[in-house]
C-alpha cells in the first residue's frame, strides 16, 4: 500500500501516472463542485417557494462555487487547468447526476439530500489521502452544507430560520 505524502515540491518526482490521476481526480471534483450550481440556480433560485429557500440556494451556491474555485486553485498549482468546466455544458459533466436540469422544488431537495451527501463521503475518501495539497482543503469542502431537504432540516438553519421569521 502507498502511504507517502506528497507536497506539491515533490510531484516531479513522483511517476507520471500519479501525476495524471490526480489531475484527472482534481478535474472531475471541480467539475462536480461547480456542476451543482449549473443544475439548479437558474431554475430553483427564481423559483423557491420562499425568501429564505432563495437564500439558501443562494448561499449554497455560492460555497459550492468556493469549493470548485479551491480544487481549481489545487489543480493550478501542479499545472492542470480546470478553468473549461466552468462554462462546460451541463451534458458534457463527468458524472451522470450533473447533466440534467433540476426544475422543480421537490427535484432540487432529493438533489440536496441524496447527491450532496453523497458528494461528502466521496470527498472524505480523500481525508487521509497522499497529495497533501488537496487534504488540506477537505475540512471546508466536507462540512455537511448539504442544499435543499437536508439543508433545511439542520438545526443551524432552523436557526436562520427564525431569525429571518422574527425579522420580517
Ligand atoms: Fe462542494
Amino acid at each position: 500500500m502507498f502511504t507517502e505524502k506528497i507536497e506539491l515540491k515533490d510531484l516531479d518526482k513522483m511517476d507520471a501516472e500519479y501525476r495524471d490521476l490526480l489531475g484527472r481526480v482534481l478535474t472531475i471534483q471541480a467539475d462536480c463542485e461547480i456542476g451543482g450550481p449549473h443544475l439548479y440556480v437558474e431554475t430553483m433560485l427564481p423559483a423557491a417557494p420562499s425568501k429564505l429557500d432563495q437564500l439558501i440556494v443562494a448561499r449554497t451556491a455560492a460555497e459550492e462555487i468556493d469549493h470548485f474555485r479551491k480544487v481549481a486553485r489545487v489543480a493550478g498549482d501542479m499545472g492542470v487547468d480546470v478553468s473549461f468546466v466552468l462554462s462546460q455544458p451541463n451534458e458534457k459533466r463527468f458524472v451522470d447526476s450533473f447533466r440534467g436540469l433540476i426544475t422543480t422544488w421537490e427535484g432540487h431537495a432529493v438533489f440536496g439530500f441524496l447527491i450532496d451527501r453523497v458528494g461528502r463521503y466521496q470527498l472524505e475518501e480523500f481525508y487521509d489521502c497522499s497529495y497533501l495539497p488537496l487534504q488540506r482543503i477537505l475540512p471546508d469542502a466536507v462540512t455537511c452544507r448539504c442544499s435543499g431537504f437536508c439543508r433545511t432540516l439542520s438545526p443551524r438553519n432552523w436557526a436562520i430560520s427564525n431569525t429571518v421569521t422574527t425579522k420580517r
